[in-house]
């Protein structure tokens, strides 16, 4: 029809890259930097990512403990497929990202989806995860900020998820794309080098570089040099001159503050917004989204979702996306600009009503 849809699926924010990562992609070109490199990843790329998360983090990471990806996604496939073979369980807590019951299933491995809950605030219940746990269970990931809900887990609740791992042998993996997004400090994996674990972490949410396909994943050196030669099977390596936009992107500091800050007002304000409708939902500790509850029996999450774009012109994603306990849900993304997100709050008001 033409009609222009507001686009509240998407989890990439209207922003442009910072200024540097441009032009310092443009500067490797001319400097001919579009060679094979290393399969983990180029040596400055790999210190520097050390040394970053060493700074914020307060961690001891060493280059050779990292591995630059084409994106979180690919750091997650190398991590499962290096550690899962056919049979072996993966807990994953829903609602969860999809592509992680994807990458598990193409594994070979189970996955063992534990469900939160809106009404204890998506805290995990730890003997509802310990009775999911067998011989069988390998691999445990976990999502904080979380895409969809936005919590953060505390440092407790890691706690007593890095004490199940370990008592049980599981390796945690731990997505924390959206940490640079929270209101308050986040409690990393990082901070508890006891246990198994593999770290992943983005520059397409941080530093806006989605389309630049550029992640990576920090474990011990073994668990590193396994993903590494799948990645070499794979890949060969990643574009030597994205690695180069990365290095840059990481002095970024002041890009990463006003996306961060840009994103938290979006993100109040649409939870003020729709605080006056039959929806319910926390307020997100973190990350791009909010994943309401329809408090009304007139539809579900995905009628919901279909009359919004249709009659409104609003996209969203219903909440049976992110697994089956979530029906009455629907996620929205707060990376449209804020006279956007008003209409669009109107849109889902009037569907409402
Ligand atoms: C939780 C989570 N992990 C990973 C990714 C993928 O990130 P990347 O672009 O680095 O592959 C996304 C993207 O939406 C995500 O929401």
């Amino acid at each position: 029809t033409g009609r222009k849809v507001i686009h509240l699926e998407v989890g990439e924010p209207d922003f442009e890259p910072p200024e540097l990562v441009k032009t310092s992609l443009k500067e490797a070109l001319d400097l001919g930097y579009s060679k094979y490199s290393e399969s983990a990843g180029i040596a400055d790329l790999r210190e520097k990512i050390a040394n970053h998360l060493n700074e914020i983090q307060n961690t001891n990471v060493s280059s050779d403990q990292v591995i630059v990806t084409p994106g979180a996604r690919f750091a997650i496939v190398l991590s499962v497929l290096s550690r899962i073979q056919r049979g072996d369980e993966v807990i994953i807590l829903d609602p969860s990202y999809p592509a992680y019951t994807d990458i598990v299933r193409e594994s070979g491995g189970r996955t063992i989806r534990v469900p939160t809950f809106l009404e204890n605030d998506w805290i995990p219940n730890m003997d509802l995860v310990e009775s999911r746990i067998n011989e069988s269970t390998k691999m445990m990931i976990l999502n904080s900020p979380s895409n969809p809900t936005g919590k953060v887990l505390t440092r407790s609740t890691l706690q007593s998820l890095v004490d199940l791992a370990i008592e049980h042998d599981i390796q945690i993996l731990s997505d924390e794309v959206y940490s640079r997004f929270t209101s308050a400090k986040h409690p990393s994996v990082l901070e508890f080098p006891e246990c198994s674990q593999v770290f992943v972490d983005s520059f397409s949410k941080t530093y806006r570089m989605s389309g630049y396909r550029i992640g990576y994943a920090v474990s011990d050196v073994s668990s590193i040099q396994r993903m590494t030669q799948l990645q070499n099977i794979f890949l060969t390596s990643i574009p030597e001159f994205i690695q180069y936009a990365g290095l840059n992107a990481l002095d970024c500091k002041e890009d990463v503050e006003r996306y961060a800050a840009t994103i938290r007002q979006r993100r109040d304000h649409m939870c003020k917004l729709l605080r006056d409708l039959p929806l319910s939902f926390c307020q997100p500790d973190g990350g791009f989204y909010i994943f309401s509850k329809l408090e009304t029996e007139k539809f579900d999450g995905v009628q919901f979702s279909e009359k919004l774009l249709e009659e409104q012109g609003v996209s969203v994603v219903p909440g049976i996306a992110y697994g089956s306990d979530y029906s009455r849900f629907f996620r929205i993304s707060v990376c449209q600009p804020e006279k956007d997100l008003i209409k669009a709050a109107g849109c889902i008001k009037e569907v409402l009503q």
